[in-house]
């Protein structure tokens, strides 16, 4: 390789990675919150939202569960300081699984979207998405399958 195109192909890349690493810290992986399911009753600490004990006001968007009742996840959105949405990651449209992720859900199959609390924003899908009774005290949220 020409001295010319290593210092091209490594300048690219040193640009890059500032990006690719600030676009890592925003997304914050996804997280399965530790979770109880007992009589199709799920209960997760309040906790499973702090991204670092170290900083306990910075919270996660959303925690993911896994039940036994369902063959896709559950998410569980904080909509604000208080409200908490649990919707199937199941696209109403076809079945296939949603994504989240900037404040959404979007189906990677045909392209709809949901807002975080399962509305549809964009077709082909015409119904929401399902959501579950979620209720919270000072610990816990409680979401009630059926
Ligand atoms: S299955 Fe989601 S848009 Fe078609």
């Amino acid at each position: 390789m020409k001295r010319k195109e290593f210092l091209k192909t490594c300048g690219f890349g040193l640009v890059g990675l500032p990006f690719a690493a600030s676009l890592l810290q925003s997304c914050g992986g996804i997280h399965y919150a530790a979770a109880n399911e007992n009589n199709g009753v799920i209960t997760i600490a309040k906790s499973q939202f702090i991204i670092n004990p170290q900083k306990p006001e910075k919270l996660r968007e959303f925690v993911m569960v896994q039940s036994s009742r369902y063959k896709f996840p559950l998410c569980i959105y904080r909509t604000d300081s208080e409200n908490y949405v649990t919707s199937l990651m199941r696209c109403t449209h076809r079945g296939c699984e949603l994504n989240v992720g900037g404040g959404i859900y979007s189906c990677p199959c045909h392209g709809s979207e949901f807002t975080n609390d399962g509305t549809v924003m964009t077709g082909p899908a015409d119904e929401n998405l399902q959501t579950f009774t979620t209720n919270t005290d000072a610990e816990h949220i409680t979401i009630y399958l059926s």
